[in-house]
């Protein structure tokens, strides 16, 4: 049972204020989680913070703590039944989607440790699970990088022909590594840096990311769609102008209509063998995204700002086709209770689900279970960046495990 619930403001890998939440059961086992938070926002996401300050959810915790007081840290529908009895809202935005994802995160750690068992057999009743492929970006521009880089937000990297968690973890790191050496001859001027989530952040347009990343692979003596394949996050809704009913690549310089979008997607998914692409269209194009869906079988046409770890929203794409996977991001739906009623309609329907960071995190490693817990096929968590890596490194200490084996069937 719940003794004690508490919470800090601390910081993410942005460097900005978030929240820490510690829950403590039978005044000894204590769960300890801290919210990560985005930069491309979807619009339909639940609210990070009551009125944009972390300072007002943690007054909110305070304030009513003492309803966790004897709770079973274990049951989750009741942890998250009384976060909703004092917010009412179908977005959090009175105790903030980064309250919710903490307590009820903090909740089923406490309850695990309380049970001398890892997070992901607490989330879970099957007997056996098997890794997710880790997917990270090894090339960032759009709302994680400056001025100069590509519009495209995120060139991403997953060794879709490893047979261990070892060796696809390894194969990601060895293309991030062989890339920087690839823009160093490019670019003379390159200075190594990098974006948010760790991806090199090189001053290229779009189809030159994508080449660079390819050659990348390619030194390695990788084919793409065998050993490792390219995924991209194309984040749509931040270049999608309503106005004009376009979509504006700033930085590449032209403008696409919708149908124009459609075919600058598919050109890229075809001519780089994408195995994942990642909001390809602006997030309430379902129509759009079902034409792609239908086109590339096997693609992950994937939905993140589209279906916002939203169950009913992902209802909705489940019925005009808009997708065949979507991105599990605990904080879009605000509490873990949420996040697993979405992850179960995703199953239910065939829909593969990639378990993700953002791109504002903390160090914490809970979600590298709720990607085994909720049978995700990937683990979007970046590639380096000690906030990424803690990510990785927890999947390693899992391969311990002898509940799990092999990795996941994309
Ligand atoms: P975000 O970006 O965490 O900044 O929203 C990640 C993504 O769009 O997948
Ligand atoms: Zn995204």
């Amino acid at each position: 049972k719940i003794t004690s619930i508490e919470g800090r403001i601390l910081y993410n890998s942005r460097g900005s204020k978030t929240i820490e939440v510690d829950v403590e059961s039978e005044g000894k086992f204590v769960g300890r989680v801290c919210a990560p938070s985005g930069a491309s926002v979807g619009k339909y996401e639940a609210v990070s913070f009551r009125n944009g300050r972390p300072e007002d959810s943690l007054q909110v915790l305070k304030e009513n703590s003492q309803k966790f007081i004897g709770l079973e840290s274990s049951d989750l529908k009741g942890i998250h039944d009384t976060l909703k009895s004092f917010d009412n809202s179908s977005n959090y935005s009175e105790i903030g989607g980064a309250l919710a994802f903490a307590v009820t995160i903090a909740s089923m750690e406490s309850a695990s440790k309380a049970l001398d068992q890892p997070l992901f057999k607490t989330l879970s009743n099957e007997s056996s699970f098997k890794f997710p492929f880790p997917l990270g970006n090894i090339l960032g521009g759009g709302a994680h990088a400056g001025p100069g880089t590509p519009d495209i937000q995120e060139i991403l990297i997953c060794a879709t022909g490893a047979k261990t968690i070892e060796e696809s973890i390894e194969t990601n790191l060895a293309v991030h590594k062989e890339l920087r050496s690839v823009l160093e001859k490019e670019d003379p001027n390159f200075t190594n840096g990098r974006g948010d989530e760790g991806g090199w952040a090189p001053k290229l347009e779009n189809q030159k990311a994508l080449e660079v990343s390819a050659m990348a692979c390619e030194n390695l003596g990788f084919t793409l769609g065998k050993e490792v394949s390219l995924g991209v996050d194309f984040a749509s809704s931040t270049q999608w102008n309503e106005e004009k009913s376009k979509y504006v690549y700033d930085r590449a310089g032209f403008e696409n209509t919708t149908s124009e979008q459609i075919d600058f997607a598919a050109d890229i998914i075809e001519k780089f063998k994408l195995i994942y692409a990642e909001d390809a269209v602006h997030e309430e194009a379902f129509e759009d995204m079902s034409e792609l869906t239908a086109k590339f079988p096997n693609t992950l046409i994937t939905g993140d700002d589209l279906t916002v770890t939203n169950k009913g929203i992902l209802s909705k794409a489940i019925d005009k086709k808009s997708c065949n996977a979507a991105i599990l991001k605990v904080n879009q739906a605000g509490s873990l209770y949420d996040a697993l009623e979405f992850a179960n309609l995703a199953n239910e329907n065939n829909i593969r689900l990639i378990t993700s960071h953002r791109s504002g995190e903390s160090t914490d490693s809970q979600i590298s279970h709720i990607g085994l817990a909720t049978k995700s096929k990937m683990l979007k968590v970046g590639v380096v960046g000690g906030e990424r890596v803690a990510k990785l490194n927890e999947l390693l200490r899992l391969s311990e495990h002898d509940l799990i084996r092999g990795m996941a069937e994309v």
